[in-house]
């Protein structure tokens, strides 16, 4: 009678324990996110037929070829310039235009833009699914992001600054940022990520998700985030 108590009582441990643990890898991960465009996303813009998540971004096989971004699915965006934030008082001087890449020279910032930038098809892929071979959209009568604030549209020179450097090289000679500490040129000690040492779109956002909001890397209480990097 004790035994057979004490081996429910375990089963119902690892029941729990099990649970537990699917729900807060369902809650950390991508499937909850706007991110989720397949046919099981809850936001406003998804797939009424295509079951995959990461089609709408990644491809295990023919990818686009580029040697800085992950295996990526979403065809580029062709906008020819996307302007630059510039400043009087902006101490980096590395600053490049986004726009204007071919999909050799493309920057992990393409990769956003490729939908942000409202000028690509969200169900334009490089190489469609084989295994599930539709992708309808619902939420956007025009296939692009429709206008609102998700839509960036082509102009980023009223937008933080990306594809620069960010070093110990800049972070002395602006006397306000925090010192990146970045061994391999790809995180920072502190949560965030560097792209070859350059500040990009997923530098501040995970595209995969969104536990802190708006898919950030860290908090925007006290303004957490823009702490991280500015000593302010
Ligand atoms: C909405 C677009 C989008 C979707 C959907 C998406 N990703 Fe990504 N993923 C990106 C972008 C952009 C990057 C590059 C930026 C970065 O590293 O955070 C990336 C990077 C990665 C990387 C390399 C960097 C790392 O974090 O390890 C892996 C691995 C990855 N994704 C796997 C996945 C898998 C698996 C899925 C599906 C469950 C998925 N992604 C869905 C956009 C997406
Ligand atoms: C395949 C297309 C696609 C790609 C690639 C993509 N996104 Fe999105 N993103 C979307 C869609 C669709 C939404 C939902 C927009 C809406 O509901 O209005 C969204 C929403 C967002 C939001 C708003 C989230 C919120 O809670 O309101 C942010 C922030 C965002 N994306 C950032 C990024 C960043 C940064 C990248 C690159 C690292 C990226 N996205 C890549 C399609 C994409
Ligand atoms: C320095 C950090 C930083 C960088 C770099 C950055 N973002 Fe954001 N982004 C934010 C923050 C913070 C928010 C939330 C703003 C808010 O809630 O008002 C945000 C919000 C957004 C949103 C939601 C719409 C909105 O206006 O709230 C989208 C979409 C987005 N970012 C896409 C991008 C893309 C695409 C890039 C690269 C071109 C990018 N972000 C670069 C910090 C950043
Ligand atoms: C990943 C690190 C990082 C994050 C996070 C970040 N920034 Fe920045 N930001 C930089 C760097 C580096 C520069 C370039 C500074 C320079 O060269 O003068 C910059 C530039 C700026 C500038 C322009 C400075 C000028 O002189 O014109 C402003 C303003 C700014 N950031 C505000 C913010 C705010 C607000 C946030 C949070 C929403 C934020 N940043 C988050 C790294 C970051």
């Amino acid at each position: 009678m004790f035994k057979r108590a004490k081996t429910i009582s375990w089963i119902a441990g690892l029941f729990f324990a099990l649970s537990g643990f699917l729900a807060g890898g369902a809650l950390a991960g991508i499937s909850t996110t706007k991110h989720n465009l397949s046919s099981s996303g809850t936001g406003t813009i998804k797939s009424t037929d295509q079951p995959e998540i990461c089609i709408f971004c990644h491809t295990p096989h023919d990818a686009i070829k580029n040697a800085n971004i992950p295996l990526w699915n979403h065809t580029l965006s062709t906008t020819a310039s996307y302007g630059v934030y510039a400043s009087p008082t902006m101490t980096a001087t590395d600053t490049t235009d986004v726009g204007g890449v071919t999909a050799a020279t493309a920057a992990v910032s393409n990769l956003c833009l490729s939908c942000h930038d409202g000028t690509v098809a969200i169900n334009n892929f490089k190489n469609p699914s084989n295994m599930n071979p539709v992708t309808t959209m619902v939420g956007t009568t025009v296939g692009m992001l429709p206008v609102g604030n998700s839509n960036l549209g082509t102009d980023l020179t009223n937008d933080h600054p990306v594809n620069f450097t960010y070093n110990t090289t800049l972070a002395t000679a602006d006397g306000f940022l925090v010192n990146p500490v970045d061994a391999t040129g790809s995180g920072l000690s502190n949560g965030l990520k560097l792209f070859s040492s350059k500040v990009q779109c997923a530098s501040c956002h995970d595209p995969h998700t969104s536990a802190q909001g708006a898919f950030l890397r860290a908090s925007m209480n006290g303004s957490t985030l823009c702490l991280s990097c500015h000593s302010k």
